[in-house]
């Protein structure tokens, strides 16, 4: 269970794999999920993020789910949106960072993104299970950037009774989270 403070946007925020299959996203939602992106914070503000969108019925979309993992397969393709996170790993033809926060940056432009689903009605799961590889040669993306990872966007079925959870929604208690720096370690042994 979420506080009850907690905002509804984010109280109501889950990772489903059951997605409404006739559902689409409007064009004008779809850059709203970008543009949430867009005004993320990042290190230095080097924004190291690009995003390959595609909207289920469109090409983009056919060649994603082309390099979907067995699992994600299963669930993934019916989202209305599918996206491939990309970040700006390494300095163009070096092994050094681009940024030493390029992963952590992403991942905060993709909870904007998540947080403005959300506010269009819609839920997100991000998930890694896909052909990192295939999906690199498919959109002929530089060595120095990354896919990693997709997220699936889209309406939870009208009817969807709340069975199929992948697994439960559990967290550890928020005393857990706080760490003096004396008594134990930071994430206690499980
Ligand atoms: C970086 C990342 C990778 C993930 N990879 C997968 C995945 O490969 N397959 C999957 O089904 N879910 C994946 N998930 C979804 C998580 O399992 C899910 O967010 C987690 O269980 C918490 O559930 P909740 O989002 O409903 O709170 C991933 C999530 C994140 C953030």
């Amino acid at each position: 269970m979420t506080s009850p403070g907690l905002h509804p946007l984010l109280a109501t925020r889950w990772s489903p794999t059951v997605f409404d299959a006739a559902h689409e996203l409007s064009v004008d939602e779809v850059e709203l999920l970008v543009e949430a992106a867009r005004w993320a914070p990042s290190a230095g503000n080097s924004q190291p993020w690009s995003f390959v969108v595609g909207r289920r019925g469109d090409e983009t979309h056919r060649r994603l789910v082309a390099h979907l993992a067995g699992s994600s397969s299963t669930w993934a393709p019916t989202a209305g949106v599918l996206v491939a996170n990309l970040c700006h790993r390494f300095v163009e033809d070096t092994e050094w960072d681009y940024s030493e926060f390029a992963l952590y940056d992403l991942g905060q432009a993709v909870a904007h993104m998540t947080v403005q689903a959300r506010a269009l009605g819609l839920h997100v799961r991000q998930f890694r299970a896909f052909d990192r590889a295939g999906l690199t040669a498919e959109f002929a993306l530089p060595g120095h950037w990354e896919v990693t990872s997709m997220s699936a966007i889209g309406r939870v079925p009208a009817d969807w009774t709340g069975t199929g959870l992948a697994s439960p929604r559990e967290r550890r208690p928020v005393d857990d989270l706080l760490w003096d720096g004396t008594e134990r370690e930071p994430r206690p042994a499980s």
